[in-house]
């Protein structure tokens, strides 16, 4: 009887949520979407509540879900893109509170494959070789919840209008301008909580508007920001509308509760009172029935017993932690919560030494021994392969080599992890390197002896160990200093082991964007000589002092290693080097590891050398093979011919680490 009556009213709801995705050519409107026919890819779906649901929680995976039928934005042929609006309803829903990853968009697309977008930062719209490319043809606008400096992010927690890539024409943090006072107010995109974004675009003057607001609250007459943008030149003549979005290695999920669009007049209002409810962060809840006998039938003992035994589980639960049976065998290397708790009086804020693409670095004084540890809060969300980490952890905690920032053990804590270093009192090289502040400078002396130590410590890990040890994310921030400013790699996290002559097992990319060898792009497989090349980018960071890839104008980017080939070809390699060495520098040297730099990340994995080799030059034991510009370019188009050219090698040397590309193209000729 009872579950009758609930399917009726079920069969009900749905007829009148379909019914609300109103008919029309070029408009429509979603006050939830059940029932409707979206085209989703990847971990978007919608939920059985009805709400799009474009990721899952799974990390490093991306959603996309469109309108089912183009619309048409150009009404003549050769016309311009007509005005049009739209808002939507969304919510983002992280493990944590603080911190989420990575974000969603509107899209407004050409169309609708985006099979070869990267997760992550690149929220499922582009990759890093085709970001910005004319020939994507898309309008974004971005709810960014990481700061990714490559793509000049203003914070955490920002709006961005974006054109045919990740680095916005015009963004602002999250929040809205008061209707009353005119004040502006923060909005924090992590907070779960229902909210809603417009987007307006008027093509009498080319100009695109942004406004949100929380759900409760009607659309305030100031925009978030506005931008000068023709997107004439950008959306196709027949383009689909949609939402892309992208997790990184934190547990999140993106919804959209509701969504309506417009061509040439106001976006439809959607109806707040139809939208589907969020899900419960934590726990499932119960069913109806326990939902509704349950506390009564057992309020009254839960209060009398239940506050008695919840004092006392308090502050048992405060330091809980997960344990298993195998981790015994891992003794020392395992901290207690507690301890790092202390350590960093409870993960406080002005501890924080820094955040990465795995979660926050907080600096803590050992209680018992007063030592000074780093410890890195990496979340994880399964169970899977975690074992395998521990062991992996525990037996890095065995490397030692004077380059090193040890790893002293690891906790374990509900969907968490910590890794614990041995902290390192001069920060990462980074921030020397691209810092204003004339305090933080390194002499040419003391960026030799990094290069050279970073090196050394390359060499024990891929060879002198007893396993070969791939770090896999060598990069500036990754390279710590210690008291005396020797160079220490740190930030084993990533690394993986295999047996000296084994295979290693294939797996997902990881690393940092501007490091990544392009043969990880097809075989995601980390060697030996992908260290190598990432190592190359960090030898040309430090020696000219900029990043690997620099955002400059509006539609461009400049990559370091094309700029140093360009300047090489002009005979004026000397140039490049970091202004603010002024002339105090040795130019054998400063040549030498500019030209190491560019052999180290060569484009061919087999044109690189080994580490041991790399050491040779740099000791001066072994003459650096003669090389010029040119011949670069001729040793790779012989490499061409032998191994045979795939696609991704094109379009990656075109872009990214273009070693003659330029060249290349103007030897044939
Ligand atoms: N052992 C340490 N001692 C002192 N500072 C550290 C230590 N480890 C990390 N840090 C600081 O914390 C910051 C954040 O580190 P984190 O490793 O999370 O980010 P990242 O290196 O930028 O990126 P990735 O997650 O790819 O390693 C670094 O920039 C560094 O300055
Ligand atoms: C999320 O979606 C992906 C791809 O559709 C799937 O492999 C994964 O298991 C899903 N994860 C969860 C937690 O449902
Ligand atoms: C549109 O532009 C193309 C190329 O710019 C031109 O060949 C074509 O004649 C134009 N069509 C109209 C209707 O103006
Ligand atoms: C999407 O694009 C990729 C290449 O980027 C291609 O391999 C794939 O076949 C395309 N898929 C569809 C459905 O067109
Ligand atoms: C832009 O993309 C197009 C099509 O995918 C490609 O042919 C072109 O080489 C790309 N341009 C750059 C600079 O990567
Ligand atoms: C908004 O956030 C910024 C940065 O987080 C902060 O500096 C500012 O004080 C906040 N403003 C208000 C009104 O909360
Ligand atoms: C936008 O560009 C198109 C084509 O280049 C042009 O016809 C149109 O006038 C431009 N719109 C504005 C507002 O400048
Ligand atoms: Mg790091």
């Amino acid at each position: 009887m009872k579950s009758a009556h609930i399917l009726v009213q079920l069969l009900f709801l749905s007829l009148r949520s379909a019914a609300s995705a109103a008919t029309g050519g070029d408009q429509f409107v979603y006050s939830g979407f059940s029932g409707t026919k979206l085209t989703a890819d990847g971990t978007a779906t919608v939920t059985s509540d009805g709400l799009l649901e474009l990721t899952n929680g799974s990390t490093l995976l991306k959603g996309h879900a469109f309108h089912p039928s183009p619309l048409r934005f150009v009404r003549s042929p050769n016309g311009t893109v007509q005005s049009f609006s739209a808002t939507f309803v969304f919510a983002i829903l992280s493990v944590y509170t603080d911190l989420s990853a990575h974000g969603m968009a509107f899209i407004v697309a050409r169309d609708r494959n985006f099979s070869a977008a990267l997760a992550g930062q690149y929220l499922g719209l582009t990759d890093i070789q085709n970001n910005r490319n004319h020939s994507n043809h898309f309008f974004a606008v971005e709810l960014d919840t990481i700061q990714n400096n490559e793509l000049n992010d203003v914070n955490a927690n920002h709006v961005g209008a974006n054109v045919n890539g990740l680095i916005s024409l015009q963004s602002h943090p999250a929040g809205y301008y008061d209707d009353n006072d005119g004040s502006f107010r923060n909005l924090t995109l992590i907070s779960r909580e229902a909210m809603q974004v417009w987007v307006d675009y008027d093509d009498k003057i080319a100009e695109i508007t942004v406004t949100m607001a929380p759900l409760t609250m009607g659309r305030p007459v100031k925009p978030l920001f506005t931008g000068t943008y023709n997107l004439t030149t950008v959306v196709t003549d027949v383009a689909y509308v949609g939402f892309s979005s992208a997790t990184g290695t934190i547990n999140t999920r993106h919804y959209v509760l509701g969504w309506s669009f417009a061509m040439n007049g106001p976006a439809p209002v959607i109806d707040v009172a139809k939208l589907p409810k969020l899900p419960r962060v934590g726990p499932k809840p119960r069913s109806k029935v326990l939902e509704v006998v349950l506390p009564i039938a057992t309020g009254t003992f839960v209060l009398a017993v239940g506050t008695i035994v919840i004092l006392l589980l308090c502050r048992h639960r405060r330091y809980a932690e997960v344990r298993e049976d195998w981790e015994l065998e891992f003794g020392p290397h395992r901290f207690s919560y507690k301890d790092l708790f202390h350590a960093t009086q409870g993960f406080e804020d002005k501890h924080l030494l820094g955040i990465g693409g795995f979660g926050r670095v907080y600096k803590g004084i050992l209680a018992e021994s007063k030592m000074e540890i780093a410890v890195k809060k990496v979340s994880h969300d399964s169970k899977q392969g975690i074992k395998e980490f521990v062991a992996e952890v525990v037996s890095i905690g065995r490397l030692q080599h004077r380059n090193l920032a040890p790893l002293l053990g690891y906790c374990r804590r509900r969907d968490e992890l910590f890794l614990v270093y041995e902290y390192m009192p001069n920060g990462s090289v980074d921030k020397y390197l691209h810092s204003r502040e004339d305090k933080l400078k390194l002499n040419w002396a003391q960026r030799w002896a990094i290069i050279k130590g970073i090196a050394s410590c390359l060499v024990y890990l891929h060879e002198e160990w007893e396993k070969v040890v791939i770090h896999r994310d060598i990069k500036a921030s990754n390279v710590l200093l210690d008291s005396d400013m020797n160079g220490r790699l740190g930030d084993f996290g990533l690394a993986r082991l295999y047996d000296h002559g084994t295979d290693p097992h294939t797996t997902r990319v990881v690393g940092t964007m501007g490091y990544l060898a392009p043969e990880l792009g097809h075989t995601s497989k980390a060697t030996p000589l992908t260290d190598v090349f990432a190592f190359g980018i960090f030898i040309l960071e430090v020696t000219c002092g900029q990043r690997p890839i620099t955002p400059s104008s509006r539609d461009s980017q400049i990559i370091l290693v094309d700029w140093i080939l360009e300047q090489w070809n002009n005979g004026s390699l000397p140039d490049t080097v970091d202004k603010r060495l002024e002339s105090n520098y040795n130019v054998d040297e400063a040549c030498l590891a500019l030209k190491l730099g560019m052999l180290c990340s060569h484009p061919f994995a087999n044109a690189r050398p080994t580490m041991r080799q790399v050491m040779q030059y740099l000791h001066g034991e072994m003459p650096l093979p003669e090389m010029t510009p040119t011949d670069l370019s001729f040793q790779m188009m012989a490499i061409m011919q032998n191994e045979g050219f795939d696609e991704f090698n094109m379009a990656y040397r075109s872009s990214t680490v273009s070693i003659g590309s330029k060249s290349a193209i103007s030897v044939g000729r």
